[in-house]
């Protein structure tokens, strides 16, 4: 080539969670079954989609229309629909719904953003929006994320940068929740960062925010002229007693998006479905013209996929949905019960229970995770071939790594590792999905005794 063609960023792209699915079929030759816990697609699990969801698509799928482009920002009904669903949200009493948070609070309630059809804008699956959102943000521009994060938010935002992704601090002592002394230095002392990404309820480690977290959020950007992405995917997969918000109830007046998808709640992955909340767009001329960028992007797509987006009203209007949305939640806090009890109390490794969204994530002790003698751990396999494999492919890789690549020899057990969701922190993250009971607590009670013979 006489020109270098390869863009500054393109070693920034990671996708832990997908990467890992080529080492797991390098283990077919010793024809292991792989239990997949690394992919959060609850469909693929074995949940059943709804018969009447499925019913709704059936007759969509019967109109013309819906085999149409629809318009750039998406189906006009349904942005409607959906710009109806944000106004009606309330305005929050911050005490009334988690306890208070020392010092956090200002004692002001700003009010619940509103929007119209013209500020929701669709994509093909958040994927999509999360490509764009980073993708269309001038270099130098930096947006600030959660460490752990879901890596296909920290990985484009590395890439649009072509520098290390700027994180703050989970603290999975303090239940996962953000470091908010850290988010306020970072902020303060590094005028590169133009904005802040948050995950509520979040990807990997299960964590809801309290009202009082999004407030302080809202502080520190409103206090330093940022912007807000709040990515929302499992706002309505919310268990365990948390009580939150969704960002657009607390913003007030600073420019912000939210954003959604029907992946996970309808649930409808293979949909690629997934919108843009923006708030306040005209509160600052650089953020207006920014999400118009966004639009502009999705224009030369012409639009995002049309038979989903139709569904929506009718889904979500439907008046079994938030009964569906309850009994999933509800379905969920059993399983996350179930998988803290498998990995609470092994020394030498710790989890906080989720309370929203659809995983675990366990951390290691690092001193715990080093061998005495210097030998790295293992976990016994029985093919002397399949150990001299692991053994190759386990030298000098992340210590967290080395244990999920044990765990797929020895077990089948496929999760993912905290060194992949942009974390110094050794650990892993596994699912909530697995539909089958027997088979659910099967690997969990299998990974509780993989961890203990690992660390033993
Ligand atoms: C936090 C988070 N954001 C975005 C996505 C992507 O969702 P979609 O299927 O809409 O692309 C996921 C998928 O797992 C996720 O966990």
């Amino acid at each position: 080539m006489r020109r270098d063609i390869l863009h500054p960023g393109a070693g920034k792209l990671k996708y832990e969670i997908r990467e890992i699915v080529g080492f797991a079929r390098s283990l077919e030759k010793w024809r292991i079954p792989i239990l997949w816990e690394n992919i959060g697609d609850p469909v693929k699990k074995g949940e059943p989609v709804a018969q009447w969801i499925k019913d709704i698509v059936r007759e969509k799928a019967g109109e013309d229309l819906s085999y149409a482009y629809s318009e750039t920002e998406g189906a006009l009904g349904s942005r409607e629909f959906l710009a109806a669903q944000v106004n009606r949200r309330p305005l929050l009493c911050p005490s009334a719904v988690s306890p208070p948070l020392s010092g956090a609070l200002n004692g002001v309630l700003a009010e619940p953003a509103k929007v119209s059809a013209g500020d929701i804008l669709f994509f093909n699956g958040l994927g999509d929006a999360v490509a764009k959102v980073f993708g269309f943000l001038r270099r130098e521009a930096r947006v600030l994320g959660p460490s752990p994060a879901y890596s296909t938010l920290s990985s484009a935002e590395a890439a649009h940068s072509g520098y290390e992704h700027l994180t703050y601090r989970l603290d999975p002592a303090n239940g996962w929740m953000p470091d908010m002394d850290d988010v306020e230095l970072k902020v303060r002392y590094n005028d590169a960062v133009a904005g802040i990404l948050l995950i509520n309820p979040d990807n990997p480690t299960g964590a809801v925010y309290p009202v009082e977290i999004l407030r302080e959020f809202v502080r520190i950007a409103k206090t330093y002229g940022l912007f807000i992405v709040c990515d929302e995917t499992y706002a309505n997969i919310v268990y365990g007693g948390e009580g939150t918000a969704a960002l657009s109830q607390v913003i007030g007046d600073v420019p912000g998006i939210a954003l959604r998808s029907l992946s996970k709640e309808v649930p409808w992955p293979g949909a690629r479905c997934g919108w843009a909340e923006v708030y306040n767009r005209h509160a600052d001329p650089c953020f207006d013209a920014y999400v118009r960028s966004l639009l502009d992007a999705k224009r030369l797509e012409v639009c995002s996929t049309s038979l989903p987006q139709l569904c929506i009203p009718g889904i979500m209007a439907d008046p079994r949905y938030p009964e569906h949305l309850a009994r999933r939640a509800a379905m969920f806090a059993r399983r996350a019960e179930e998988a803290y009890r498998a990995l609470s109390g092994i020394t030498g490794i710790s989890i906080v229970k989720p309370r929203g969204a659809l995983y675990a994530s366990a951390v290691f002790d690092p001193a715990a995770l080093a061998d005495s003698q210097g030998r790295g751990r293992t976990l016994p396999v029985k093919d002397s071939g399949l150990q001299e494999y692991i053994q190759e492919k386990t030298r000098g890789v992340e210590p967290d790594k080395r244990f999920v690549y044990w765990l797929l020899a020895s077990t089948g057990i496929c999760v993912v590792p905290l060194s992949g969701f942009a974390s110094e922190l050794p650990g892993f993250r596994f699912t909530l999905l697995e539909h089958d009971d027997d088979k659910r607590r099967e690997i969990y009670a299998t990974l509780g005794d993989a961890v203990r013979r690992y660390l033993a």
